[in-house]
């Protein structure tokens, strides 16, 4: 049996550090030649000790230089920026690329190794919402595969190798409704970054942590799963599950719902989308199901998130709009986490950037980095108004 080839971009974060859990298990199948990161060098060095990749990338030359010092003679090829994670990407072989980068910053990546033609387990869902047009398109271009790690969408993935997607007259994701499910406006005011950092069913990075507090993350899953699955937005729903069990459901034509359940933990959907098309044995142990229930479900209030409309708004909008909406959110996100604007003020500040922002054609990767660029200097313009 010949192993695949896997490159992991975001190797020291959460999915990242989980994705070489899933590797240590089938070292047989799956064989890491490259590994990416941001600025974690003790954990990357430790990662390369362990799995012994050809190349490893860090987002800057300083790092990169500190990394190498770390390693030593052991030290394989260093790269660094964003040539680096180009080549950690399309320059080493690789069969299958995991990209967890975080945020915008994972673009690019998802954008190379389509056009190299190497396919994608992917969990920068923002790769999706950023520029959703051009990397299907070049997908179907070079027929990739684009498998997402996202655990919902992973799950309508699963869903539909059972389905004809003629048939499906919903696409049902689930939301966790987050640590604030039962709160009033009042104490949403009052919501601390430590607060809204714990997460009742995942562990997961800061960012995605915050976006599912506010559900903005279930509504850049919307837009990822208009994308991957090509079904029109009407068609995809938000439930609230608060116990995380039921990863998503499809219903279809005939009334029937498939759904896809399992246990909250990310090494199901990462080997899964490290598999594909093949099923291995066990990631995680599997749900005790009378213990597991009962398993509930609530609407999703659009009054109650808002971030959910926003996104559909964004989406159809089109262009370059989920581009601001992604980068206004990031801007967003690190000002609450830093102390500088409060938690209920994050969608609204969103939606006001939306508002201001032009759309224009998603012509190219250009266009939506100018949309990224001004998005995000808009929003450091509102946060500085609010501060003076
Ligand atoms: N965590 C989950 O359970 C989960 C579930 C579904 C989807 N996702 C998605 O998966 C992605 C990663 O999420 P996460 O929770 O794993 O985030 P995280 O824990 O914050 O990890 C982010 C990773 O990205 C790396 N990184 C940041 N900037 C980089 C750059 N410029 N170049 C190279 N690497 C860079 C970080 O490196 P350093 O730490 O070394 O700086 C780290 O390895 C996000 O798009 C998220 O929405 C996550």
């Amino acid at each position: 049996m010949s192993s695949k080839r896997v490159a992991i971009l975001g190797s020291t974060g959460s999915v990242g550090t989980q994705a070489l859990e899933v590797v240590k298990r089938h070292p047989d199948r799956l064989d890491v030649v490259a590994l990416a990161a941001g600025g974690n060098r003790e954990l990357l060095a430790q990662q390369v000790r362990d799995h012994r990749p050809e190349l490893v990338s860090m987002a800057t030359d300083e790092v990169a230089a500190e990394l190498r010092a770390l390693l030593g003679d052991e030290a394989p090829r260093i790269v660094w920026g964003h040539d680096g994670l180009g080549e950690a990407t399309s320059g080493v072989g690789a069969d299958i690329v995991l990209n967890a980068v975080v945020g915008a910053a994972g673009l690019a990546a998802t954008y190379d190794a389509v056009a190299n033609g190497i396919d994608v387990a992917l969990a920068n869902k923002e790769s999706l919402v950023i520029a959703g047009e051009l990397i299907m398109k070049a997908a179907r271009a070079k027929q990739v595969e684009i498998l997402p790690v996202d655990s919902e969408p992973n799950a309508l993935h699963q869903c539909l190798r059972g389905a004809d997607v003629a048939d499906v007259r919903r696409l049902v994701l689930t939301a966790s409704g987050g640590p604030f499910r039962g709160c009033s406006a009042e104490q949403l005011a009052g919501v601390t970054p430590a607060q809204a950092l714990e997460h009742p069913t995942w562990k997961m990075g800061p960012r995605i942590t915050i976006d599912s507090a506010t559900l903005m993350n279930k509504g850049f899953e919307v837009i990822e799963t208009y994308w991957l699955f090509g079904l029109p937005v009407e068609k995809i729903d938000v439930v609230v599950h608060p116990q995380s069990i039921v990863h998503s459901l499809i219903e279809l034509v005939d009334g029937s719902m498939i759904a896809h359940a399992g246990p909250t933990d990310m090494r199901l959907p990462i080997q899964d989308a490290l598999s594909y098309p093949e099923r291995w044995e066990r990631a995680v142990e599997p749900l005790g199901l009378p213990e597991s229930g009962p398993w509930t479900f609530e609407p999703a209030d659009p009054e109650r998130y808002p971030a959910l409309s926003l996104a559909r708004r964004a989406l159809e909008a089109g262009g370059t709009a989920p581009a601001t909406l992604n980068a206004a959110d990031e801007v967003a996100v690190a000002a609450f986490l830093s102390g500088a604007l409060p938690f209920d003020r994050i969608v609204p500040l969103v939606s006001e950037v939306l508002d201001a922002s032009d759309v224009t054609a998603m012509d190219d990767l250009d266009a939506v980095f100018a949309a990224d660029r001004a998005a995000r200097g808009e929003t450091q313009r509102r946060l500085r108004r609010t501060k003076s």
